[in-house]
């Protein structure tokens, strides 16, 4: 892809149980909005155990797998977006931090306010492959946005 393919990629981000339990969501938004990414899509509800595996069906054989799927459909919704902009996967990456709170960048989301690996509260694709399922698995085309924010805050 292009720099015309980059700018118009998209990540799918997840605000896990905890979360949107510590109230979080809004600040977590914001840093996405801020940094000038676009919204595409946004809805909150508790994933079916099926989506839940689905979703982390490539950790199927890991140990936490069951105690995560049963985490994240608990019955404390999760918020699931799709952000649109220049290198969202990469840049949603740093945003959210590294998946071990210890080694998070104190500036991303889970190195500012999580401590545990098991509720490091944001979920975000981790490649153009992983995005593409993910938006596909979590929504329907119809619930997909198209607007022109009035300021993209990068340049095409
Ligand atoms: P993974 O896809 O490796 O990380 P990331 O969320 O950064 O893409 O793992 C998915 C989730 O599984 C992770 O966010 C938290 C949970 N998890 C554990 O509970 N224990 C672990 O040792 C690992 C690696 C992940």
């Amino acid at each position: 892809a292009g720099e015309k393919g980059t700018v118009s990629e998209r990540s799918f981000v997840m605000i896990k149980p905890d979360g949107v339990s510590r109230q979080l969501v809004g600040k977590i938004v914001s840093r996405f909005e801020e940094r000038g990414y676009k919204l595409v899509a946004i809805k909150s509800l508790t994933p079916s155990p099926a989506l839940a595996k689905e979703h982390y069906i490539d950790l199927a054989s890991r140990p936490f797998y069951g105690g995560l799927v049963k985490y994240i459909t608990s019955g404390t919704p999760v918020v699931a977006m799709v952000w649109e902009g220049k290198d969202i996967i990469r840049q949603g990456r740093r945003i959210v931090g590294a998946t071990n709170p210890l080694e998070s960048d104190p500036g991303s989301v889970r190195g500012q306010y999580a401590v545990s690996v098991g509720r490091n509260l944001i979920h975000a694709s981790d490649s153009f492959e992983s995005a593409t399922k993910e938006i596909d698995l979590w929504f329907s085309e119809a619930e997909l946005s198209s607007y022109e924010p009035t300021a993209w805050g990068w340049v095409m």
